[in-house]
């Protein structure tokens, strides 16, 4: 054993090879950086370009549109399931089972061809948002609302929650959001998603994988923690005293931290600036000062800067968004990525299958159940 390396939670280890995104110089996906992309795309040219590898010409992007509406619709036998699941089930639970249930009426579902896969994830980002909406409508004794073909991914995900068409100004919000959370190498649930898939099983049972990932409040699960860290800090002029103390305590501050971004997450800065936008116009300034105020003193006392779920909580919050939609949010984004993870590794697998160092008993004898102390 002596050879080979460990590193505790994987830690600077390359664990596989993959061409969809890097965060060497900045965050990229497919080459493209993700200031450039959320400043000058939508969120269905990058589902696109993270799918297929290339951003969509304008054909490509209407045919990519309308197959995506063509699969936004579930079985009738999810929504019923989906009314059976005990209202007080959190969201991200039905989130994977809803990505579970999908798999039974998936056509090609035992199909792990490259274009097999490409369908179902296709199918996977447009069917995955009216699970969300349709289990959230439900839990608040109102009927789903099925997605409007002419409506972009976005403003669809706002049109199915509230049955309503959304205002230009917050489907732009979502779309940036949705883009910076599209892709991320090998963080812990598209790792996840990696793991499983090289086993040869399929791409619902590897993205159903991911989403446990996912929901844990040191990955996607933090964006619904920041709002309890702003609750319970209350208003700024209490975010100093609060946040000394619990750095004393040694609490971990949800939305601060990364494992790869140490001076910074790029995601986060970009997200900075609308975040303040969005406050303004809701009257919730005070909101942004006291997260300015937590920002300032995490990062001056620890070196600790926030991570994309920090302005992510509050800019969802700005949206009028109850707080159990977003990490599902997350999901409905990450599909992607998640996806073209599963795509490469099938097109090119390996079982993924490392070693551990063995801490346990050296060798003992069985001793006869009897005379066991
Ligand atoms: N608040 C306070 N201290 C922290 C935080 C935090 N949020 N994050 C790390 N630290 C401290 C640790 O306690 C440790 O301190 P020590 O050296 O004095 O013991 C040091 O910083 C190193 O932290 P690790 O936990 O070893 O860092 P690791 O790389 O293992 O973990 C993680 C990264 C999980 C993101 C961590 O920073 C964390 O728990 N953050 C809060 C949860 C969070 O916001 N997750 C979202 C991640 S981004 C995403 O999923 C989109």
């Amino acid at each position: 054993m002596s050879d080979l390396i460990y590193r505790p939670g994987l830690e600077g280890v390359i664990a596989g090879e993959t061409a969809i995104s890097t965060i060497e110089g900045g965050l990229r996906y497919r080459g493209y950086a993700i200031e450039d992309l959320a400043a000058n795309t939508s969120f269905d040219e990058v589902a696109y370009l993270v799918l297929h590898g290339e951003l969509p010409t304008g054909e490509q992007l209407t045919a990519f549109r309308s197959r995506l509406s063509a699969a936004a619709k579930v079985d009738d036998a999810i929504i019923a399931t989906l009314r059976s699941i005990p209202s007080d089930v959190p969201m991200m639970d039905v989130m994977r089972t809803g990505a579970s249930m999908l798999a039974h009426w998936d056509p090609q579902v035992a199909d792990n061809s490259h274009d097999a896969n490409l369908a179902k994830a296709e199918r996977l980002l447009a069917q995955l948002p009216v699970i969300m909406a349709a289990r959230h409508r439900i839990t608040n004794g109102q009927e789903p609302v099925a997605a409007d073909p002419d409506l972009s991914f976005s403003a669809n995900v706002l049109y199915m929650l509230h049955g309503e068409k959304p205002n230009e100004k917050h489907i732009q919000a979502m779309d940036v959001s949705l883009i910076l959370y599209a892709e991320h190498e090998f963080n812990a649930s598209a790792f996840t998603s990696r793991v499983i898939c090289s086993t040869l099983s399929d791409i619902h049972s590897s993205i159903t994988g991911a989403i446990g990932a996912l929901k844990g409040p040191l990955h996607g699960g933090a964006n619904e923690a920041v709002m309890e860290v702003l609750a319970e800090v209350g208003s700024p002029d209490k975010a100093e005293a609060w946040v000394r103390n619990a750095l004393a305590n040694k609490v971990k501050i949800m939305g601060f931290g990364h494992r790869v971004y140490k001076t910074g997450d790029p995601r986060a800065k970009y997200l900075k600036s609308l975040c303040a936008e969005l406050a303004a116009d809701v009257g919730r300034e005070d909101m942004e000062q006291m997260a300015n105020k937590i920002e300032e003193i995490v990062t001056g006392e620890k070196g600790l800067p926030p991570n994309l779920d920090w302005p992510s909580a509050r800019l969802y919050c700005y949206m009028g968004l109850p707080i159990p939609l977003y990490t599902p949010l997350f999901v409905v984004s990450r599909v992607t990525g998640w996806s073209a993870h599963v795509i490469e590794q099938h097109d090119n697998n390996r079982i993924i299958r490392p070693r551990a160092n063995y801490t346990g008993e050296g060798l003992r004898e069985v001793i006869a159940i009897g005379s066991r102390a």
